[in-house]
């Protein structure tokens, strides 16, 4: 984690916001969203997926995307991007991205539905990857995280069995992960079950394993398993600008955890985000624009920070 923050927060937006939207976001609409969050102060953007432009064409423009990642300043923000194979891998590593990350589900019937494998298939291209990776130039290497869908349940098959979401963790781990990012892609979970799912997780993989939280607000309890998060020592968190989100072959999946209120949530706790709230409600004017009819989401947005608020990062550094 970054210096001075005591929370990571990764907006994921310019992928899980955009793959499920209806219409093509311009590219230079992404590229002003890129650059305006990085100047909000955001410590990880997922900035696109690299999937073929025939099943997701919003994603057709990936890598002029990328390239004005690397033609603009973006200090210490971690850029990274999703791979569901090695095709997306290679196309990672020839774009020169430094992170990826890699998605498989925990339910058998998601996984076949969104990358047509089983999950012990995509486990073997995963060790494929982490493979090809570690035989490349130290310039060329990228950090690898196993992306876990459907750990708290699966509109697909309903329930999700807690020991195969273990499995599926300890398979990347062994396969040389170097971080998790535990999701609940349909919005079933609650903050007992978050509770209780990353104290196992936490159990079974030991200390060394570090795991970010990714929440959808389908049943608005995205804030609430934050929290739960949290409470059990989970200190870095996906969430998406104005709440879109949702993947595309999960039936009745929506939108992200909204970032802007999770940033709210944190800062008014005590806990250092390096986000500027105001900035980042700003943004929503460029999704406001290149989205129209698509609802916007969040909270703060609409009811401004409390009279009186104050957020527990500081500023001041910035100021120009
Ligand atoms: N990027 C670009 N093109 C790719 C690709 C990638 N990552 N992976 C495969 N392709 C191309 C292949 O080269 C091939 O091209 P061709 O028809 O011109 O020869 C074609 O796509 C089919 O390849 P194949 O390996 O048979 O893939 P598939 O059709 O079985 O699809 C996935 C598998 C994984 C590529 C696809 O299901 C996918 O991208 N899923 C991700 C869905 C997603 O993003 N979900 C939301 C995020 S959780
Ligand atoms: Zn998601």
């Amino acid at each position: 984690m970054r210096d001075g923050i005591d929370i990571e927060f990764r907006e994921v937006g310019m992928r899980d916001g955009l793959q499920n939207t209806k219409g093509f976001f311009p590219t230079e609409a992404k590229i002003a969203w890129m650059k305006a969050e990085v100047a909000s102060g955001m410590p990880a953007i997922e900035i696109c997926s690299f999937v073929p432009p025939k099943l997701i064409p919003q994603f057709k423009d990936a890598v002029e995307v990328v390239e004005a990642t690397h033609a603009t300043d973006t200090g210490d923000c971690i850029i990274s991007a999703l791979i569901p194979n090695m095709k997306g891998a290679e196309r990672g590593v020839e774009l020169g991205m430094k992170k990826l990350n890699f998605v498989a589900s925990v339910s058998e019937t998601h996984n076949l539905s969104n990358v047509r494998r089983k999950p012990e298939e995509s486990v073997e291209d995963f060790r494929r990857i982490v493979e090809m990776r570690d035989a490349l130039p130290d310039d060329k290497k990228f950090v690898i995280d196993g992306g876990m869908s459907t750990v708290f349940g699966c509109t697909l098959e309903g329930n999700v069995d807690p020991a195969a979401a273990v499995k599926l963790a300890q398979q990347f781990v062994e396969a040389g992960a170097d971080h998790l990012t535990v999701c609940d892609t349909v919005g079933f979970a609650n903050p007992k079950q978050v509770r209780d799912m990353f104290r196992l997780l936490q159990s079974e993989l030991g200390p060394d394993v570090t795991m970010t939280a990714h929440f959808h607000d389908t049943r608005g309890l995205a804030l609430a398993n934050m929290e739960a998060a949290l409470d059990v020592g989970i200190r870095s968190f996906d969430a998406c600008l104005a709440g879109l989100g949702g993947c595309p072959w999960a039936p009745g999946a929506s939108g992200n955890m909204v970032m802007e209120d999770g940033v709210f949530m944190a800062e008014a706790m005590g806990m250092r985000t390096g986000i500027d709230v105001d900035k980042l409600c700003s943004i929503r004017e460029i999704i406001a624009d290149n989205l129209p009819g698509e609802p916007l989401h969040g909270a703060i947005a609409k009811a401004g920070v409390p009279k009186g608020h104050s957020p527990a990062s500081s500023f001041a550094a910035a100021a120009e």
